[in-house]
């Protein structure tokens, strides 16, 4: 059975990073809204209580009955987790004179407490809080403080309880490893055994036993989080998944045949079906970019639909979902629920259970799976590619010919960045066909061609992203290569803008 630290999601932005320096720490742990802790669950070793863009004593502030934790799980609150605690058990939490916000030293360290063992006075932490605890429930201790915060971290006594008033997962805290680490290890007696290979040995037995003997049929875009889970479903079940990978026209240059010769060299059951012909006739003339989408969306559903549908007694419905898609899905306030990008409606359209293996990794561990599981590197860290595809780098309508003219100039860009070595610097990177003609010279002769943007981005999550730096003498290079081989085209421009406030897509 595999242990796990639950963290109680109280809405603070920095719930996700905890998660991910346990992760680090190789200890599982699962985020869940913090009225949802899971009583009965004899694999949890250990709570953490988030921060809180509430005040504790606020009316609408997030609440949780500690009653419900049994005694013998010991618990960690972070900032509000912190102050929750203390202010439940009697102690009191009041406004901070001004709102404390940045680095600060540690002058007083108890590093006798197991939470803050080899802790130092000045060590660095970071604060982010506008309530700090003005006095502790009695027989409660202060085991640190900064400068400015009293009850910078505190213990109870006898009982498993541990507050800390800084942010141990942000960064900036240069101590929050160390404390984190001894959370888990010395308090929650964590055997910090989950890894790529331990996920791989839980999932692939849980999977057998939650499908038993049913078909399953999934959906490949050649993107790594739909590979992966296929790979990982295929070694628990074989042959009864189906894969289905659509090619709607409007992928990368030759990439439907070399995804599809790599997915069969992984040994998967994969059925390709070229649809081009009737997405192209579908977009004829369409220029809205959302019209461009929802068709795309729709034939998309309709096609794998159909291709299901050959396969007699099919039970579920695999898909590559992510960590970061249910986190936000699970969001505290309710209105966020994120449906996947790219066959949104599928579920309820084809009456399938749905299975979503890789449902609680985030996206380095995907890759990490994906490796141990032996799948080659160039489908492990391909950049991220919009489920429409090159219909939203075709500004205005889309035809074969300027799918044919965008595919040869994203080509020279892409394998140039890999050429060069710069591939696996950038986020994501392609070429964008504009619908404007300009005034060229080739040789002797005038030309009146279409101008192409080039747009490469830095990013660790999309969310946000800053152009990439490419050095002069390449973008010169590839500017050359696609005005010389690429007929139509007579210019390049190379695309300068951050997201936000423009985004990655121009579409
Ligand atoms: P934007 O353009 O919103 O893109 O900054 C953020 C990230 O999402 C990708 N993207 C999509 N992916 N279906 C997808 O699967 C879509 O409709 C879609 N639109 C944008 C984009 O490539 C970038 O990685």
């Amino acid at each position: 059975m595999q242990e796990k630290v639950i963290i109680l999601d109280f809405g603070s932005q920095t719930t996700q990073l905890i998660a991910r320096r346990l992760r680090e720490l190789n200890v599982y742990c699962e985020i869940l809204p913090y009225n949802k802790f899971p009583k009965d669950d004899p694999t949890v070793i250990g709570v953490i209580l988030s921060g809180s863009p509430f005040s504790v004593y606020d009316e609408k502030a997030f609440r949780l009955n500690l009653a419900d934790i049994p005694a013998a799980l010991p618990i960690l609150g972070i900032c509000y987790g912190a102050q929750f605690m203390a202010y439940e058990n009697g102690g009191s939490v009041e406004p901070a004179g001004s709102r404390e916000y940045g680095r600060a030293k540690l002058s007083f360290v108890n590093s006798n407490d197991p939470l803050l063992a080899d802790v130092s006075v000045g060590d660095q932490v970071w604060m982010s809080h506008g309530d700090t605890i003005t006095s502790l429930p009695t027989g409660w201790e202060v085991i640190a403080s900064t400068h400015d915060v009293k009850v910078g971290a505190y213990a109870v006594p006898g009982e498993k309880r541990w507050g800390v008033q800084f942010h141990p997962e942000v960064f900036h805290s240069e101590c929050g490893t160390t404390i984190l680490r001894n959370f888990v290890e010395k308090i929650c007696g964590s055997k910090r055994d989950w890894s790529a290979a331990s996920f791989i040995e839980t999932t692939v037995a849980a999977l057998r036993e939650q499908l038993g003997n049913d078909k399953v049929v999934l959906g490949l875009s050649g993107g790594v989080d739909s590979s992966v889970a296929a790979v990982l479903l295929n070694k628990a079940i074989g042959d009864r998944l189906t894969c289905i990978f659509v090619d709607h026209g409007l992928l990368r240059k030759d990439e439907f045949t070399s995804v599809l010769r790599d997915y069969e060299g992984l040994g998967l059951n994969v059925i390709g079906v070229d649809a081009s012909q009737k997405f192209f006739s579908e977009l004829a003339g369409v220029e809205e970019p959302e019209r461009k989408r929802k068709i795309i969306g729709k034939g998309f559903i309709d096609v794998f639909d159909a291709e299901a549908h050959k396969i007699v007694d099919v039970k579920w419905l695999a898909q590559g979902t992510i960590y970061p898609d249910c986190i936000e899905s699970l969001s505290i306030t309710g209105t966020t629920i994120k449906s996947h990008h790219n066959v949104g409606g599928l579920p309820e359209k084809m009456n399938l259970k749905l299975c979503e293996p890789l449902r609680l990794l985030f996206k380095d561990e995907v890759r990490a799976v994906g490796r141990e599981l032996g799948m080659p590197e160039r489908l492990i860290s391909r950049h991220p590619f919009p489920g429409p595809g090159l219909a939203v780098r075709i500004l205005g309508d889309i035809t074969p010919e300027k799918v044919r003219i965008l595919q040869e100039a994203d080509d020279i860009f892409i394998q140039g960045l890999r050429d060069w070595g710069l591939y696996d610097q950038v986020w994501q990177a392609g070429a964008i066909l504009l619908p404007v003609r300009s005034v060229g010279v080739m040789g002797d002769e005038r030309t009146y061609e279409q101008a192409v943007a080039l747009r490469a981005v830095t990013s660790t999550d999309a969310m946000t992203a800053d152009w990439a730096r490419l050095p002069y003498d390449f973008l010169a290079k590839v500017s050359n290569d696609i005005i010389n081989k690429v007929k139509g085209v007579n210019r390049v421009a190379y695309d300068i803008s951050s997201k936000p406030p423009a985004t990655i897509e121009w579409e």
